[in-house]
């Protein structure tokens, strides 16, 4: 095993990638690695012409990968819209490994975001040495990526200021990008295009433009709508996950994982699951990344404090830091859900117990 913590989608599934392509023969835009159906297969999992069986890494419609593959073939960028925790970098990652091979080019746009983040830097000992030539220019990943006819990705597009989001419009709608210190321009190769990502829920977000908006296909990533489609979403990644850090995966991990979803489920709809019993709704979004990130903070915890038993002792303290992100008001939230739901529920006994004693 390679001592990299996390290696690139492209180079994990590298040998899914090459089963897919070896079987592709179907018509490809330019400059990309696989057809458009493959691109979805990819994603969505399946078997290949020679029996090569494919992963799915996306769970939920297909309908929705489709629409975001056939933007990428287009001249329209795409916009992928969703709570956090919703898949949105994880599939943006994927669709540039199948397409384009190459799923690092990203720019992660935070308000300190500046133009010289998105277009070019100078190297300055080149530029005091050279004066302003190509050598001296630092190019960013939206640079190679129109260079090389490939993909770039922007995380959280939203988060930097509405004036350097504009810089995206020549680029989006001319496809160039001009250069007036060196009196050029470049201009960009068949198969670039950009995938962003932005959340509708966060706070100090700087609306797009009509303007760049109209370049962008939104596809909005909903949460799992039924509870088995979660509980599939969270083993399958609990699983991964597990094994990449070298920890245990104990026998009655899918029961856990199905308490935590009902917990999760009903919290964050504000209903228990039969409907019966109306519910505050804590702050925080609790999403399906967050019940991943709560079942592997429970697995390390079994594994290294509790001889590798996984309950409520060692997964307890994880659920309140995921409930509890407003120290006063999710705190009421969530005695109230332990006392008037948790506690009636024999199966619950220990997750009662465990919370209790922490909160
Ligand atoms: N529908 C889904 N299918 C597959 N994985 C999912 C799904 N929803 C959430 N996940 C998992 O949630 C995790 C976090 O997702 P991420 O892409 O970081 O969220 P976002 O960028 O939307 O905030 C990923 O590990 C991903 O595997
Ligand atoms: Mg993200």
């Amino acid at each position: 095993m390679s001592d990299i913590l996390r290696q690139p989608a492209e180079v994990i599934y590298q040998a899914e990638l090459d089963a897919l392509k070896a079987d592709d023969h179907g018509a490809k835009p330019e400059n990309w690695q696989l057809s458009p159906q493959s691109v979805v297969t990819y994603l969505m999992g399946g078997t290949t012409a020679s029996g090569v069986v494919i992963s799915p890494k996306y769970i939920g419609q297909r309908r929705i990968i489709e629409t975001a593959v056939a933007t990428l073939a287009t001249d329209r960028a795409l916009l992928l819209l969703g709570v956090p925790g919703t898949a949105k970098s994880w599939v943006s990652e994927h669709l540039a490994a199948a397409i384009c091979g190459v799923s690092t080019q990203v720019i992660q746009c935070t308000a300190g975001t500046d133009e010289q983040q998105i277009r070019y830097g100078w190297n300055y000992a080149q530029l005091l040495a050279k004066g302003p030539s190509r050598e001296a220019l630092v190019p960013t990943p939206l640079y190679r990526a129109m260079e090389n006819g490939s993909l770039c990705r922007l995380e959280e597009l939203t988060r930097m200021g509405s004036d350097v989001q504009d810089t995206l419009i020549t680029v989006l709608s001319e496809k160039m990008l001009p250069v007036p210190e060196l009196n050029d321009a470049i201009y960009a190769r068949r198969g670039f295009n950009i995938i962003a990502t932005a959340n509708n829920r966060d706070k100090g977000v700087n609306e797009l433009s009509s303007a760049l908006k109209r370049r962008f296909n939104v596809v909005v990533l909903p949460l799992p709508d039924d509870m088995d489609q979660e509980i599939d979403i969270i083993s399958r990644r609990v699983s991964e996950m597990s094994r990449d850090l070298q920890i245990p995966h104990p026998k009655n991990a899918a029961e856990e994982i199905k308490k935590v979803v009902t917990m999760f489920r009903e919290l964050r709809s504000g209903s228990t699951l039969d409907g019966k019993v109306a519910l505050k709704v804590p702050s925080g979004n609790l999403s399906t990344a967050e019940a991943i990130a709560v079942m592997v903070g429970g697995l390390s915890q079994a594994a290294w404090f509790h001889q590798g038993n996984l309950n409520a002792q060692a997964i307890g303290a994880n659920l309140l830091g995921a409930i509890v992100k407003d120290p006063v008001q999710d705190k009421l939230v969530l005695e109230e859900y332990l006392e008037t739901v948790l506690k009636k529920r024999a199966d619950f006994s220990d997750y009662y117990h465990s919370i209790n004693e922490l909160l």
